[in-house]
């Protein structure tokens, strides 16, 4: 695996989205996996400005997302912080600003009435794109990749998953709680890609920023490979892993691991 450091949030941003344009020039049909967060974002708003300013052309980019609230869907009667679907993000983020396909766009649907069909018909759909090219990813604070909270198996696959405290107390902090939520207002499951499907990308892309990150990043790097961490799942990760962090969140790492 290959760790970059970057000196802070805009310059991360900024690799991370070079590393991803170089793949669509590279393959211009190529299967991206994205990711929400706040991590991501400025990723998101630098891959816009390659669209619009460098011409970065998504017309045939495949896309598909890790995870979804279960019971949310994109609502576009109410104000964009008021739906805090991840669907409703992906499209304010990234998917309205680029010249992507509607039809080529996979989000899990929070709002199925069978998501155990659901989420094998996910699954189906990545194998007949012919599997994800690159996953782009985030790490929570309990260490966890998408919602594959502590517990989740390196075999897991696509399918609804309870949060655990952290989680709900993270996602209240970082959007909900600015919208003017409560906290029994959050949802407390999702439907999410397993360690298993995610394992199965061709390539990975994690990003973490600030200091709050430091420690589980080193955990997940250096640490045991455990459940209790799933981003440890990367220690066995077969294919070409991308770390990406600012110098703060890489505070923990020995410097003689990356770049
Ligand atoms: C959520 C998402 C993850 C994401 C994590 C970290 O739990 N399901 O995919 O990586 O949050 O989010 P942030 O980037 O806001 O720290």
């Amino acid at each position: 695996m290959e760790i970059i450091v970057k000196q802070d949030y805009d310059q991360m941003s900024r690799c991370a989205a070079e590393h991803i344009a170089e793949l669509i020039r590279k393959k211009p049909n190529s299967v991206i996996g994205f990711a929400t967060g706040r991590t991501p974002i400025g990723t998101y708003r630098e891959l816009i400005r390659m669209h619009k300013e460098e011409g970065l052309d998504f017309s045939q980019v495949v896309t598909f997302n890790l995870d979804e609230y279960l019971g949310l869907g994109m609502d576009l009667s109410k104000p964009y912080a008021l739906d805090q679907s991840y669907q409703r993000f992906m499209y304010e983020e990234l998917f309205n600003h680029i010249n992507i396909k509607k039809e080529n766009i996979h989000i899990p649907d929070g709002l199925t009435k069978n998501p155990d069909e659901f989420c094998k018909a996910y699954e189906e759909a990545i194998k007949e794109a012919g599997g994800i090219d690159l996953q782009i990813l985030g790490i929570g604070g309990d260490g966890h990749w998408a919602f594959n909270e502590p517990g989740s198996t390196l075999d897991s696959r696509t399918r609804v998953e309870k949060l655990n405290e952290q989680t709900i107390k993270d996602n209240y902090e970082a959007f909900y709680k600015e919208a003017g939520f409560t906290m029994e207002e959050m949802p407390h499951y999702a439907i999410t890609m397993g360690l298993g499907t995610i394992l199965e990308a061709k390539s990975l892309l994690m990003l973490a920023n600030g200091a709050k990150k430091a420690k589980v990043v080193a955990k997940a790097l250096y640490g045991p490979v455990t459940d209790q961490v799933t981003a440890s799942a990367i220690q066995v990760y077969k294919g070409k892993a991308t770390i990406i962090l600012d110098k703060e969140a890489a505070s923990m790492l020995d410097s003689k691991d990356y770049n």
